[in-house]
């Protein structure tokens, strides 16, 4: 697959944060990174805790950081896992909140050395929550 330089640094960003997941329950460490519609990356990694209930997945973490630095629009995100496993369902209704153009948002799925795929946020949560508009 032909990635853009942008697109490759996101995939690096996203294979950099998975060094630094705390998956000591699981074992399956993630990296994300989700990229701002003003060029920026944020990456974050899964983070267990002894309370299973209460780790949070890699992508959440990244959305959550660039939300808290001021960004309001993502346009991509690349998922790092040891297989290449997509992002789970409410990761991508995060990632849909701040999705302005779902169909071309693109998902790189990638492994620590391979890209495997890309898919669209479109294609992975094609009927996601919205809030119904008043009225409607
Ligand atoms: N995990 C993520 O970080 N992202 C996903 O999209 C799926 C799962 C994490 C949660 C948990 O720490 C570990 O992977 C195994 O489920």
């Amino acid at each position: 697959m032909n990635l853009s330089p942008t697109e490759q640094a996101l995939v690096q960003a996203a294979r950099a944060a998975r060094a630094h997941a705390y998956a000591p329950y699981s074992g399956y460490a993630v990296g994300a990174a989700v990229l701002t519609d003003d060029g920026r990356v944020f990456a974050g990694c899964n983070v267990e805790n002894a309370s299973y209930g209460l780790s949070l997945c890699a992508e959440r973490v990244a959305v959550f950081s660039a939300i808290a630095a001021g960004a309001r629009r993502l346009v991509a995100a690349a998922v790092c896992t040891p297989d290449g496993g997509t992002p789970c369902g409410a990761c991508r209704q995060v990632l849909l909140e701040f999705a302005d153009a779902p169909e071309s948002f693109a998902v790189w799925g990638v492994s620590p050395d391979r890209v495997i795929a890309r898919y669209t946020l479109a294609d992975l949560i094609p009927h996601g929550f919205r809030l119904a508009p008043e009225g409607g």
